[in-house]
């Protein structure tokens, strides 16, 4: 069966055996299936899905593409997040050195931008010196001897996800629920830890916006991890409005700073201190989410989590002053401020166009391994329900030309949308926990 002759079967809607998945995938890894046959083959996964034998028969492909990393000689249960990817979701550089600061190893291993969404990579990468890039047996030494490592996926995991997320990225390709759930359980498997807390994004800026959609996506990515011996909890949260303020990849490390010294914005504190809370009793660190919730607040704020961070940023390679002094970061040489047009509520924000809007800005990417400008985004102050006045600033973007900046100025406030009153009810931050 040649690759034409499978993205043909995919695009007519048959279900593929698990060899032709297999020959597909592997073709591809060994180079002997183009990008265009795969970038086809993904698009038609989007329209025509796969089921779960499909699916199953990818996670293998994916997670036998490189090694299983091995950490059974670092005690205790090690615990990973992931989330599906939002705008301004910074959540994961607050939360693994705070997680690992109260006894809970945290290797975490997370990707670029993806879509409209920035990515935890890109956004570590802004301090200078900090290496993501960690063979295995780096990332298994300091999960060992700090209790957390930040990287990227290395030749050695799951690379067949780095080339396909690198793929769907520029092809948008991003938005199917078992290319998502094959993505990340494939990688966080082959991570070796023992437990995972998702956090599944609902709403505007979401990939999968649908709550019912995303409850789906939760459930696959559950019984993925369950019937490989993965304990995987799963909390769907808000994104039809950006998380935290900064948008932009120094802008949310420095958001990220703020937030470990207690100067964060509330809904970012909040979403950090709920995942906290499921990971540590994941972590068996807490016996329920509210003991452990009261914990993690306060190891937040008597800054273990803090020297946590720098911990890992020293031992990574990076420049532990950012931690002191954000302004050390990659700086935007322009600043507009975008200001209300009229009187009223912020009635709705279109996060995808404000996620698009940084990504054309340079915070993202147009096409394979492009650069990004780590300096540039936005910062957007108002959330939905806000009642603004004429002329009253609603946002700020960082731009590296006037040009740009008024570009995405503009782009930016047709996204916030004015009007007489909230459409509907900004969605509560935890919509809703699943479990297996
Ligand atoms: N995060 C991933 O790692 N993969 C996806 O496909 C989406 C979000």
């Amino acid at each position: 069966m040649t690759a034409a002759q499978i993205i043909r079967r995919k695009r007519d809607g048959e279900t593929l055996p698990p060899t032709e998945i297999r020959s597909l995938f592997e073709g591809y890894a060994a180079g002997s299936v183009e990008e265009y046959q795969m970038s086809a083959f993904l698009m038609a996964v989007c329209f025509r899905g796969l089921d779960r034998t499909e699916l199953d028969a990818l996670v293998e492909v994916m997670i036998a593409s490189g090694a299983v990393a091995d950490l059974t000689h670092v005690p205790g249960v090690k615990v990973d997040k992931h989330s599906t990817g939002g705008v301004g979701d910074k959540v994961s550089i607050v939360l693994a050195p705070l997680v690992a600061s109260l006894g809970v190893p945290v290797p975490m291993m997370s990707g670029r931008g993806l879509g409209h969404t920035g990515g935890t990579l890109d956004k570590l990468e802004t301090i200078p010196g900090f290496r993501t890039d960690l063979s295995l047996g780096e990332f298994a030494a300091q999960v060992e001897h700090i209790g957390c490592a930040l990287i990227g996926q290395t030749d050695e995991i799951a690379p067949l996800d780095r080339r396909l997320y690198a793929l769907r990225d520029v092809t948008a390709t991003v938005e199917s629920v078992p290319l998502i759930a094959a993505s990340i359980m494939s990688k966080k498997l082959a991570e070796g830890v023992g437990a995972l807390l998702l956090d599944v994004k609902v709403g505007a800026g979401a990939f999968i916006p649908d709550h019912a959609a995303a409850r789906e996506l939760a459930r696959t990515m559950i019984s993925i991890g369950s019937a490989r011996g993965c304990h995987v909890v799963a909390l769907l949260t808000a994104m039809d409005r950006p998380l935290g303020f900064a948008i932009g990849n120094a802008l949310e490390v420095e958001e990220c700073v703020l937030t470990l010294r207690g100067e964060g914005p509330a809904d970012l504190r909040d979403l950090v201190l709920e995942q906290a809370a499921e990971m540590l009793v994941l972590g068996g660190a807490a016996a329920d989410v509210d003991a452990a919730r009261v914990a993690a607040a306060t190891a937040l704020d008597d800054g273990r989590a803090m020297a946590k961070m720098g911990a890992v940023i020293r031992a990574q390679g990076g420049n532990d002053a950012v931690l002191e002094d954000p302004a050390i970061l990659p700086q935007a040489p322009v600043r507009h401020v975008v200001e209300a047009a009229m009187d009223g509520t912020v009635t709705r924000m279109d996060v995808r166009a404000i996620g698009e809007a940084a990504v054309s800005l340079g915070a993202g990417r147009a096409t394979l391994g492009a650069a990004i400008d780590p300096a540039v985004g936005f910062h957007v102050t108002v959330k939905p329900g806000a009642v603004v006045a004429r002329g009253e600033p609603l946002a700020t973007v960082y731009a590296g030309s006037v040009e740009a900046a008024a570009t995405a100025a503009s782009r930016l406030a047709s996204a916030i949308v004015i009007g007489e009153a909230a459409e509907a009810l900004p969605l509560p931050l935890v919509l809703e926990r699943v479990t297996g």
